[in-house]
């Protein structure tokens, strides 16, 4: 298995004088991001319930719940206007759908997909989206790919992707760019959720059929700042699957 501090070094990039704004910070994918970002030079405004323990001048918190309105409202009139954004803010949830009621739907779907689109709405309003800017939403390969109790998550996760494409769509003339990334499994908070939720055998099973393994979130943070960087300037409006190889096994 690949050394994570060898995948971190596997690319660099250069964002220095670019601000970038990163939710669900607290989560292993954010927090990758937020030190791949910090160490390429930017200044990160970042967003969890919880606080992040990462000492930096070029790194502003906040410390809200981004279900509420008010508190995205906050946030942007608080920044200066921004050159990228990682919206990885997520709650994972397995509800049969003979179970499903509109509070727990609306739990899932308030973080997973309408606070992303508020955010989003906000920031163009209140124009604080720079020009050439690019936005990147951690969506999940269960969007094209459900499971058994997956109907909120999933649903959520292809809403996210198709808003991404429409944001795309309306900011071309700035030169903006919106893509996705669909992981698979990655090693973080949820996965260690999942195996207590589910069975540990099971997980232990599924993680089989991974030739290059369960992902790493600093797998995850060079792909987003690939996204995130002018290397990237000619790809704009896609969804990026990161399986490490399971999505092949079933062919
Ligand atoms: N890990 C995986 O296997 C996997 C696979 C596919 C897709 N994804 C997606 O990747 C993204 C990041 O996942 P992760 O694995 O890093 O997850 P994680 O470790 O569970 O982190 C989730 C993040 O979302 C934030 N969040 C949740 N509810 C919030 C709220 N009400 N207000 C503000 N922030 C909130 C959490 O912050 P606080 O709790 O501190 O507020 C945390 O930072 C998610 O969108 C997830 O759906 C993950």
């Amino acid at each position: 298995m690949l050394n994570t501090d060898r995948v971190l070094a596997a690319a660099t990039f250069d964002f220095k004088g670019k601000r970038i704004l990163v939710t669900g910070a607290s989560g292993g994918i954010g927090l990758a991001a937020i030190q791949k970002l910090l160490d390429s030079g930017a200044a990160v405004y970042s967003n969890s319930r919880r606080k992040i323990d990462i000492q930096s001048d070029s790194l502003i918190q906040f410390n809200e719940d981004l279900s509420e309105e008010d508190n995205i409202e906050k946030w942007v009139s608080e920044i200066e206007s921004i050159d990228g954004v990682i919206y990885s803010a997520g709650i994972l949830d397995s509800i049969p759908i003979r179970f499903a009621k509109k509070e727990k739907m609306m739990k899932i779907w308030d973080i997973n997909y309408f606070s992303a689109v508020t955010l989003c709405s906000l920031l163009i309003k209140k124009r604080k989206v720079n020009k050439g800017a690019s936005f990147v939403f951690i969506s999940s390969i269960s969007a094209k790919h459900p499971y058994i109790g997956g109907s909120m998550y999933t649903g959520s996760k292809s809403a996210l992707e198709t808003f991404s494409k429409v944001l795309a769509l309306e900011l071309k003339d700035k030169l903006v760019r919106s893509n996705c990334i669909a992981p698979a499994m990655v090693k973080t908070e949820m996965y260690e959720k999942g195996i207590e939720k589910g069975s540990k055998e099971f997980m232990e099973e599924h993680i089989a059929k991974y030739p290059f393994g369960a992902g790493e979130p600093e797998d995850l943070a060079q792909a987003i700042c690939f996204l995130l960087s002018d290397a990237s300037r000619w790809i704009n409006g896609i969804t990026l699957t990161m399986d490490g190889g399971f999505l092949l096994q079933g062919s």
